[in-house]
């Protein structure tokens, strides 16, 4: 039952500016873009609406989430840390804002989202990335696009704790219909990369778990590449990020790292050249190629960088039974969330019926799953 705050905001709602933001999916380059690497990400077709007013009170600002059946009010002059998670997404980028311009006002936000939560398509991403690109427009405040993706970005590391990298909010806010998008982390440069994989679509399989380990494990493997790089830096100062070592150059330094160490600096080297050889495979149209990258990436986060669960790993697993499936691999940061699956546009539907069956047998757990596309990324909804 709706609360009568709930409905009496709805009733007063005039909404002056609605925004679109969607969910990210991504090829390969995982784990990459804390270490200065390359992503291939894009948006896809699911999305969080978000509708403005500038709010009638002076300072207080309501934001309402229907997915949540939640409604939080803050002052404007006053941002801080909030106990729901949610919640920080949206003043975390409110007070990231404020850092960089004077111009924001006591707003009110209606939120609406058909994103699966917490299942590795950065639902949070989304949000952050549409508040941001929203309270700009309504407020008129000039922030370029980078700018909002940035500071997004440290509306996670500073209100949620989480040390992301740059990929989703990238994605999310610069992603642009049927291409995916080949980012450099270390620049900050990207190129679009027209793609058609017909008669291939992009299956998302969502595991349906999202194991708690999630954030502190992702904390976690970022400090360890920064001990790799802080180990090689005093020989050499020029080393600065895993993006200035060779996989040679490494190997010199394998008796001095702990296995660990060593493992996880291997992967992030090999998934760089990966998401490179994969954008020529791409190009060239061989998808084959192309998925079996896939699957090679999927085999490093699960035996190297550690940050697969075994929900994931099934799923992965089992799509090697199907030859229409061309590559799979778990998505995102791990622990759970969807694995992305490359697979013939006849073969869906079997393929979602057996997997199903066989995951629910396994984990007693039920599979969701939905195709998607390579879509526009955050923008005001026409
Ligand atoms: C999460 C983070 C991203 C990226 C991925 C792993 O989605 O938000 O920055 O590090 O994990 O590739």
């Amino acid at each position: 039952m709706m609360s009568t705050q709930i409905t009496s905001f709805l009733n007063s709602f005039k909404s002056q500016l609605k925004v679109i933001s969607p969910g990210r999916i991504n090829f390969i380059g995982e784990h990459t873009d804390y270490n200065n690497g390359f992503v291939l990400p894009t948006a896809i077709d699911k999305k969080i609406t978000l509708s403005f007013q500038k709010a009638s009170s002076a300072t207080q600002c309501t934001v309402l989430s229907t997915t949540y059946q939640a409604l939080f009010t803050f002052d404007i002059d006053k941002v801080e840390i909030r106990e729901a998670t949610w919640e920080n997404f949206i003043v975390g980028v409110v007070a990231e804002i404020q850092k960089i311009t004077n111009g924001i006002g006591a707003f009110d936000c209606l939120i609406d989202s058909d994103l699966p939560l917490g299942s590795g398509v950065s639902s949070s991403a989304a949000l952050e990335c549409g508040i941001a690109y929203g309270l700009n427009a309504l407020f008129e405040l000039n922030v370029s696009t980078l700018q909002m993706v940035q500071l997004s970005q440290r509306a996670e590391h500073n209100f949620v704790g989480t040390k992301c990298g740059i990929m989703d909010q990238y994605a999310v806010m610069k992603s642009k219909e049927s291409t995916v998008l080949l980012l450099d982390c270390l620049t900050n440069q990207h190129t679009y990369i027209d793609v058609d994989f017909d008669p291939y679509v992009v299956l998302l399989l969502n595991t349906n778990v999202s194991h708690n380990l999630a954030s502190s494990e992702y904390n976690t493997r970022r400090e360890e590449c920064e001990e790799v790089v802080s180990m090689m830096q005093k020989d050499n100062a020029n080393i600065t990020s895993l993006r200035d070592i060779t996989l040679l150059q490494l190997k010199d330094y394998e008796s001095q790292l702990s296995d660990v160490h060593f493992q996880r600096a291997t992967y992030v080297l090999q998934e760089n050249q990966r998401v490179l050889e994969a954008v020529d495979y791409l190009k060239e149209g061989n998808l084959k190629q192309f998925g079996n990258l896939m699957y090679a990436s999927h085999f490093g986060l699960q035996h190297q960088y550690e940050v697969s669960c075994p929900e994931l790993d099934f799923l992965v697993d089992f799509s090697k039974g199907y030859d229409q499936v061309l590559g799979a691999r778990m998505m995102g940061g791990g622990f759970g969330g969807c694995t992305i699956n490359l697979i013939h546009k006849n073969a869906v539907e079997k393929f979602i019926t057996d997997a199903s069956i066989a995951y629910k047998k396994e984990f007693d757990i039920d599979l969701t799953s939905f195709v998607t596309v390579p879509s526009q990324g955050t923008s005001i909804y026409s």
